[in-house]
């Protein structure tokens, strides 16, 4: 009896087991962890079916396991809107009408925020959107280090600083993550030119590598658990980094522990051995390179497709090297497709615009304001606004960033829609000025704008100055665009001046009208002989779709500025490290063969404020700096300890609205290293905050830092290292600007 009954129990529980895993296999089981259903669905494949799945069947796609039920992986650009839809296999535009976006402002511009909550914002606002057009990856964002202002991708990275790059990135992929859509962080690593991409090879110290370079992509990884990171063009050490035994097998996957995918940029893989062996996971975009130019649909013909296949089969290489890319890829598809807690997508909401515009009024910022210019007061006044950026959509160009947004808002736009202009008794009238770029097209995507001009430049620098003449304000919206040789990928810019003869149109201004205000449209600095001759200059970056609303509010007083520029605005390309070192160090030399540039990065861990402070330069405007419609005054910096063991601090300082309007300012805290073994900065930013005020209030703000704001990259042990001693921590809103400042030793 007993017997019997332990039988049944038995039977039943085999029943029960069996027929469930004959329901839910491990992998689609989500309540499994997921690497058992890594595991599972890898046991499950073929071996064709793991080629296919690290290669891509399209422009922006890969397969999925159509057999196992696993979809195909849908990727885009990246990174500042859901880029629009192409064709399969060619880079025109598929034709849909539902995939116009929201476009956000340029990375540059979220980084001039300080505001890691709002990068929070954009990164879930921009995983909706993706989540809406099917995408399972975005290809963004970009944390390559703003080397020099002629970096023609600037516009898409967050500037020139390690410590503010991390802090910004870590809530953009948390954000995105949070929809199930994973982040790709690019270009990993060194992908400082644009000019020659692909044959760049980047020679630097172990230490600016550590310090500088990294720390962005560290912080994606270690911190925000990013899931993908997209192998950049140009090589280090020899080798292209989408295969790269020393970036990729070894910091990011070894010493950082990436347990992600490693995606090549579009058309940057080039050797199959190396791409087996040194860490790239998938495979995109290899149609131009090399194999059959211009071959359509050679997906075959990848180096990670049929080569990689035959060669398994001849046993050149094991199934190991195949099975970690494949697990990885695994990874990816249970962390995005399957699954199933995905919120919802939504496209272009309400919400995402007014993140588009928080963002953009949180990161203009107002280099300079004499005479408190602005905000404009407009009633009963003439106001002439003056340029093609006044007019000229920026969301087409540019490179893989452009998009299709359902709109946007040029300046001039946003200043004639402005409700404070509107109640005014006010009048504004527009003069060209300059013509710059008047094509408006991107891969079959239009801006429908006719801006041809056939008037020479003296007769439209005439036309505004007689115009400007008799206005009350003018407002020139001037800078760079997104064509060629500007703020663009595929090419650095030639020089730093501004283009158009528009130093001329602005001189002539000025020269005319006392209240003229320059609003820069760029997100790189420009050099601006004319400087001292206008009154107030504003950075209005490249905002997307809401530019007009944003830029009018803040000339307009209706948003106070309270953006901090990410990176040092040089007076010329003179004051820059990276060009204080003749052509090996910018742009490179060409080795013989003309295969391969070196370029040498001198200056080493001296890049933006670092150099300048070290060479005791005055740039135009600091790293840092940012005005406001009010003042503050930032002081009594203080720690409650004046000795740490373990490096952890914790610092107080107080910051005080010492104006008559509610602002924010941006406290920041540097570290210097009194004395070390080893030359440190002057001061390294290694916390900061932005704190709102109304006028008259005190706020108490509290800044940590650990043992890291304290070391340097050890070349010697490979690691970091903080040296016993003494230290001062300065504060204040701008590296130029640290009113107080407090010792302390690290025993
Ligand atoms: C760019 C990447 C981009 C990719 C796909 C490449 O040319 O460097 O940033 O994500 O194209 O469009």
């Amino acid at each position: 009896m007993k017997y019997k009954a332990t039988l049944l129990i038995f039977s039943f529980f085999h029943f029960f087991v069996s027929s469930s895993s004959a329901q839910t296999p491990v992998y689609l089981d989500a309540s499994k962890d997921i690497e058992a259903r890594v595991e599972d669905a890898l046991s499950r494949m073929t071996l064709s079916e793991k080629i296919d799945v690290i290669h891509a069947q399209s422009k922006f796609s890969s397969p999925g396991v159509k057999r196992l039920g696993l979809p195909d992986f849908w990727t885009d650009d990246g990174p500042h809107g859901v880029r629009p839809d192409v064709l399969w296999d060619e880079w025109e535009q598929a034709g849909q009408t539902n995939d116009s976006c929201v476009a956000f402002p340029a990375l540059t511009c979220l980084a001039a925020s300080w505001h890691p909550q709002l990068s929070s914002m954009y990164g879930r606002a921009l995983g909706e959107e993706a989540l809406y057009r099917g995408k399972g990856m975005i290809l963004g964002p970009g944390v390559n280090i703003y080397r020099t202002p002629l970096g023609g991708r600037n516009f898409e990275y967050m500037g020139e600083d390690p410590y503010l790059t991390s802090r910004m990135v870590v809530p953009y992929v948390q954000g995105l993550q949070s929809c199930g859509v994973a982040s790709c962080v690019k270009h990993y690593c060194l992908n400082n030119d644009e000019e020659y991409r692909h044959q760049v090879n980047v020679i630097i110290s172990d230490r600016a590598l550590h310090e500088i370079y990294l720390p962005g992509f560290e912080a994606a990884v270690k911190e925000a658990g990013a899931w993908g990171i997209m192998g950049a063009y140009n090589l280090y050490k020899d080798e292209h980094n989408c295969h790269n035994q020393y970036t990729l097998s070894k910091i990011l996957k070894h010493d950082w522990g990436f347990d992600g995918v490693v995606v090549s940029d579009w058309g940057g893989t080039h050797d199959l051995d190396q791409a087996v062996k040194n860490g790239l996971d998938m495979e995109f975009g290899t149609w131009t390179d090399g194999l059959t130019m211009g071959a359509t649909n050679a997906y075959d013909m990848y180096f990670l497709s049929k080569g990689y296949q035959k060669a398994i089969l001849e046993g050149k290489y094991t199934i190991k090297e195949l099975d970690e890319k494949v697990r990885r890829v695994l990874r990816l598809f249970f962390r995005t497709t399957m699954n199933k807690q995905r919120p919802y997508g939504f496209l272009c909401s309400e919400e995402h615009y007014e993140t588009a515009r928080l963002v953009a009024g949180e990161g203009i910022v107002l280099l300079k304001n004499d005479r408190n210019v602005l905000p404009i007061q407009p009633e009963g006044k003439k106001i002439l606004v003056v340029g093609e950026n006044a007019i000229k959509m920026m969301t087409v160009g540019g490179g893989s960033s452009s998009l299709k947004a359902q709109h946007e808002i040029s300046p001039l736009e946003g200043l004639m829609n402005n409700q404070i202009v509107k109640l005014s008794n006010c009048q504004i009238e527009y003069a060209r000025g300059y013509v710059g770029d008047v094509s408006g097209n991107y891969n079959g995507v239009t801006t429908g704008q006719d801006l041809k001009d056939d008037r020479s430049p003296e007769e439209l620098i005439n036309e505004a100055v007689e115009k400007a003449k008799t206005a009350d304000y003018v407002v020139i919206f001037g800078g760079l665009n997104k064509s060629d040789y500007q703020d663009c990928e595929g090419h650095d810019r030639k020089t730093m001046d501004l283009p158009y003869g528009q130093d001329k149109l602005i001189s002539a201004l000025a020269a005319v009208n006392k209240q003229t205000i320059y609003v820069n449209i760029s997100g790189n600095a420009v050099s601006m002989p004319w400087r001292k001759q206008v009154p107030a200059i504003v950075q209005g970056w490249f905002l997307g779709s809401e530019a007009g609303i944003a830029l009018a509010d803040v000339l307009l007083g209706k948003t106070n500025p309270s953006g901090h520029l990410p990176f040092t605005w040089y007076e010329s390309l003179s004051q820059v490290g990276a060009h204080s070192f003749g052509e090996a160090a910018f742009p490179g030399i060409w080795r013989e063969g003309k295969k391969i540039i070196d370029e040498e990065y001198k200056e080493g861990i001296y890049v933006g404020y670092r150099w300048t402070d070290l060479k005791k330069l005055k740039p135009a405007f600091a790293f840092g700096h940012g005005l406001s419609y009010t003042t503050f005054k930032v002081s009594n910096l203080r720690s409650a300890f004046d000795e740490t063991t373990d490096g952890n601090m914790t610092f107080k300082v107080d910051v005080t609205n010492t104006g008559d309007r509610p602002g924010a300012d941006v406290v920041q805290l540097y570290i210097s290293d009194v004395k070390c073994s080893v030359d440190r900065p002057v001061k390294e930013l290694k916390a900061f905050q932005k704190v709102t005020l109304k006028p008259g209030e005190t706020k108490t703000v509290t800044l940590s830092t650990d043992k890291r704001a304290l070391s340097y990259w050890d070349e010697a042990t490979g690691n970091w290292k903080a040296e016993p001693g003494e230290f001062i921590a300065w504060a204040g809103d701008s590296s130029d600007r640290l009113a107080c400042k407090v010792k302390f030793t690290l025993k």
